[in-house]
């Protein structure tokens, strides 16, 4: 099939490479001539394992090109496929103005019938509401279709290429056939149903993890209390398969680009019907104070005063293998640092550049790697689970820093890596891991079911 995809994002381009890799020929289109530029000599604008390699042999096999020429690559195609950025605008709703204007220039350069597809996140009507604008500006016929996108940065060629299910939500059985047949060969697992549910299923997949990340933070601060073990729960917990075991990894809350934005939004988009989602205002709630967990923990162990104290940070990602930092935890936890007299050094592997445009130079020492780092720091926090760190060696890095405090955020070391250090060791929900702790904890009262 003829395809062309709008827009080289994380999912545009990820999406673009897999299609030509089951052997559609796909041209992507950006307004960006800087990215096209970089992608047509071979490079890739984002961090994204294994997309480099399936970009360049998809070129070389004249199954993929890249192009700023929008007209052009919509006439040559008769799949379109709008996956241009909706990014949130102040009050939590997605900003469609990106989507609109790439609808409307389709509109304008369509010569004959075509499958417009939307693969941005967008709230529940867009479809129809995009469909109308199109059917004002062009006299050819065309049939719209919607395809939310679940992969996650990181691990996105697998997640395109092996997907758990596909949703396609369409009103027209031409463009439902043909869409099957672009999906067959990756998943049995698809999913044929109307538009405003399919739009729906991407919202409500994404709250419904972010909603199990905050429901095991919580547990994991409850953990903290009671003396239990959040790691030795969550296990315990997902082996019921009702449940299952992914995204109930305890830790400083949920970034990125879609978890933060698709929650905010589903609750804009709840309260426009007049619903409060009270449930996924709390899970957004939790995810906040999460985050500041880390600070409360320093404040503890500083006696309230982080004022003048040297903090290293390994991190700076959103989560580890993407060099993105939409959204990601150690923004506000840095600025908190800073804002409060903490001189901060920080190091990741590949998101210090990012992180800087977004935070600015100042303000922090950024260091080239871990152990420089943590160098004469009075305590280090891990916020970002690279292997880079959970593979450096504890006694080592004690004997680099001022004070062997270390705050877990991930809960990336276990027990025997902190045997025959002094480590004073937070991580999360693990109080047990806490130096001394187990002997401190309190007995619990007996609480009688009611
Ligand atoms: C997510 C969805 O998984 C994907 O389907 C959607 O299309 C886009 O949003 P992504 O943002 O790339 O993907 O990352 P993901 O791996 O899902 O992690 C999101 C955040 O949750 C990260 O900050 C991660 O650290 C955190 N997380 C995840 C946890 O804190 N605990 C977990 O158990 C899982």
């Amino acid at each position: 099939m003829n395809i062309a995809v709008i827009g080289t994002g994380y999912v545009g381009l990820v999406s673009g490479v897999c299609f030509a890799e089951l052997g559609n020929r796909v041209i992507c289109v950006d307004k960006d001539t800087r990215k096209i530029d970089i992608l047509n000599s071979g490079g890739i604008p984002i961090y994204e394992p294994g997309l480099k390699e399936l970009s360049e042999a998809n070129r070389a096999a004249d199954r993929l090109a890249f192009t700023s020429d929008l007209p052009g690559a919509v006439r040559q195609s008769d799949i379109i496929i709008l996956a241009v950025g909706t990014p949130p605008l102040p009050n939590g709703e997605a900003n469609l103005s990106y989507i609109e204007e790439a609808a409307l220039e389709i509109a304008e350069a369509m010569n004959g019938y075509k499958i417009i597809v939307v693969k941005s996140t967008v709230p529940v009507g867009t479809n129809e509401r995009l469909s109308d604008l199109i059917r004002r500006r062009t006299k050819h016929l065309f049939d719209s279709v919607s395809l939310p996108e679940f992969l996650r940065e990181g691990s996105a060629i697998k997640d395109s290429l092996q997907p758990d299910r596909i949703i396609i939500g369409v009103d027209s059985p031409l463009a439902a056939d043909t869409m099957v047949e672009l999906h067959k060969p990756l998943t049995e697992q698809i999913v044929v149903t109307d538009i405003r549910s399919a739009e729906m299923i991407k919202y409500a997949s994404n709250a419904f993890l972010a909603t199990k990340i905050s429901f095991i933070n919580e547990i994991a601060n409850i953990c903290e209390k009671v003396g239990a073990d959040v790691t030795q729960v969550a296990e315990g917990m997902g082996y019921d398969k009702r449940i299952g075991p992914a995204y109930l990894k305890a830790g400083i809350g949920y970034g990125g680009s879609c978890f933060p934005k698709d929650t905010r939004a589903l609750i804009q988009i709840a309260g426009h019907v007049d619903y409060d989602f009270k449930l996924l205002r709390s899970v957004v709630e939790v995810n906040q104070g999460q985050r500041f967990n880390v600070i409360r923990k320093l404040e503890t162990i500083f006696g309230g005063e982080l004022q003048g104290r040297t903090v290293a940070v390994w991190g700076l990602a959103f989560k580890p293998n993407t060099d993105d930092v939409r959204d990601s935890p150690a923004l506000e936890i840095i600025q908190f640092l800073v804002e409060n007299g903490v001189k901060v050094k920080a190091h990741d592997p590949v998101a210090m550049g990012n992180f800087q445009a977004l935070f600015g130079k100042e303000g922090v020492e950024w260091c080239n790697d871990a152990l420089e780092t943590a160098q004469g720091a009075d305590a280090l926090c891990l916020l970002t689970e690279w292997e880079e760190f959970a593979d450096v060696d504890l006694k080592q890095l004690q004997s680099v820093l001022n004070r062997p405090i270390l705050i877990d955020g991930r809960n990336v070391f276990e027990e025997e890596d902190l045997l025959g250090t002094n480590f004073v060791y937070y991580s999360v929900g693990r109080p047990s891991l806490n130096q001394g702790v187990k002997e401190q904890l309190p007995a619990l009262p007996f609480v009688q079911n009611l």
